[in-house]
C-alpha cells in the first residue's frame, strides 16, 4: 500500500491545543511529519508541542490568535523560519456557545466572536499560508467544520452559521486554488459527548468538564451505533493532507457516524 507520504512535511495546525488539534498533530508526528502548533492560548500550543518533542517529532508550539492580523503574520513567518516551507495547513481553531441562546437573545457581540474565529478566522490564516504553498506549486488546507455547519440546532445559530460557511468557504478555495495544486477540503465532525466545548470558551477559558449535550439537542444513536471519539476524526483530516487525497477538492467529509444520511 502506497505511504500516506507525509514523512517530512510541515504541517500548521491552528486550535493546535485544543483536543482534536492536539490529536491531528499527534497523528501527524506519528506519520514522520514535522509540526507548528498554533493556538490562542500559548502553553496549550507549547505543551502540546512538548509533548510530540518526547516522542521524537519535531515540534514548535506558537501563540496566535487567529482574528489578528499581526499574530497570524507573526505565526506564519515563525513557522517558514522554523521549517522553510508549509505544505499543510489545518485550521481548527473555533469556539462554541453552548447552551446556545435562540437568534433573538445572542448578542452582536457573541456573534461577532464565534464567526471571527470560526469562519473569518480561517480567512485570516489561509490568506498568510496560500503564498507560502504557492511558492511552492502544491499544499493541502483541511478545514475543521462541523455537522453543525449542514443542519440547525437549538441555540447554535452563530456556531451554525460559522461551520455552513466554513463548508462552503472550503469548496470556494478549492475552486480558486486548484491551479496552484492546492487542495482545499473539510471534515464534518459529529458530537464528541465526552467533548463538548462550551459557553465558558466565551470567556476564554475552555471547559474540559462540560460531558453532556447542551439543552434542546436531542440527537438519536447514529446508523453506525455510537457518537464520535477522538480519534475517529484523525485518519480523514491525515487523508485530506496526504498524496492519496491529491485528486479530492473542495469536498466536505461528513465523519459522523452516519448520521446525515439518515435524517
Ligand atoms: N469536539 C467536537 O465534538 C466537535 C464537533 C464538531 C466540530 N468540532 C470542531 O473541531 C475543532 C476543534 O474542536 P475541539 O473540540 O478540539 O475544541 P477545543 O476547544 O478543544 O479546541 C479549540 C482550540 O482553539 C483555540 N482557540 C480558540 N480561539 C482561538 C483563537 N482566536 N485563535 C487561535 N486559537 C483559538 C482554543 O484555545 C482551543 O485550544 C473546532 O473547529 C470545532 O468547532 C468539534
Amino acid at each position: 500500500m502506497r505511504d500516506l507520504g507525509l514523512a517530512g512535511k510541515v504541517v500548521l495546525i491552528t486550535g493546535g491545543g485544543g483536543v482534536l488539534g492536539s490529536a491531528f498533530a499527534r497523528g501527524f508526528a506519528d506519520h514522520g511529519a514535522k509540526l507548528a502548533i498554533g493556538d490562542f492560548v500559548a502553553d496549550k500550543a507549547e505543551a502540546v508541542a512538548a509533548d510530540l518533542r518526547s516522542r521524537e517529532a519535531q515540534a514548535i508550539g506558537l501563540g496566535a490568535d487567529v482574528t489578528k492580523e499581526d499574530q497570524v503574520t507573526r505565526m506564519v513567518s515563525e513557522v517558514v523560519g522554523r521549517y522553510g516551507t508549509i505544505d499543510i495547513l489545518v485550521n481548527a481553531a473555533a469556539v462554541q456557545i453552548y447552551p446556545g441562546k435562540e437568534i433573538t437573545e445572542v448578542e452582536s457581540s457573541e456573534w461577532d466572536f464565534v464567526l471571527g474565529i470560526g469562519l473569518k478566522g480561517i480567512y485570516m490564516c489561509s490568506r498568510q499560508v496560500v503564498p507560502v504553498m504557492k511558492k511552492a506549486d502544491r499544499g493541502k488546507i483541511v478545514n475543521i467544520a462541523s455537522i453543525a455547519g449542514h443542519r440547525g440546532l437549538p441555540g447554535g445559530s452563530a456556531y451554525s452559521a460559522a461551520k455552513g460557511g466554513v463548508v462552503n468557504l472550503t469548496r470556494q478555495m478549492g475552486v480558486e486554488l486548484g491551479k496552484y495544486h492546492i487542495n482545499v477540503n473539510s471534515i464534518s465532525p459529529g458530537f464528541t459527548p465526552n467533548r463538548l466545548t462550551s459557553v465558558n470558551q466565551y470567556a476564554g477559558q475552555p471547559d474540559d468538564s462540560s460531558t453532556t449535550l447542551p439543552t434542546g439537542v436531542n440527537l438519536t444513536i447514529p446508523p453506525l451505533g455510537r457518537n464520535g471519539d477522538i480519534e475517529d476524526y484523525v485518519g480523514p483530516v491525515l487523508f485530506l493532507a496526504s498524496a492519496w487525497a491529491d485528486y479530492i477538492t473542495g469536498a466536505d467529509i461528513p465523519v459522523e457516524g452516519g448520521r446525515m444520511a439518515a435524517r
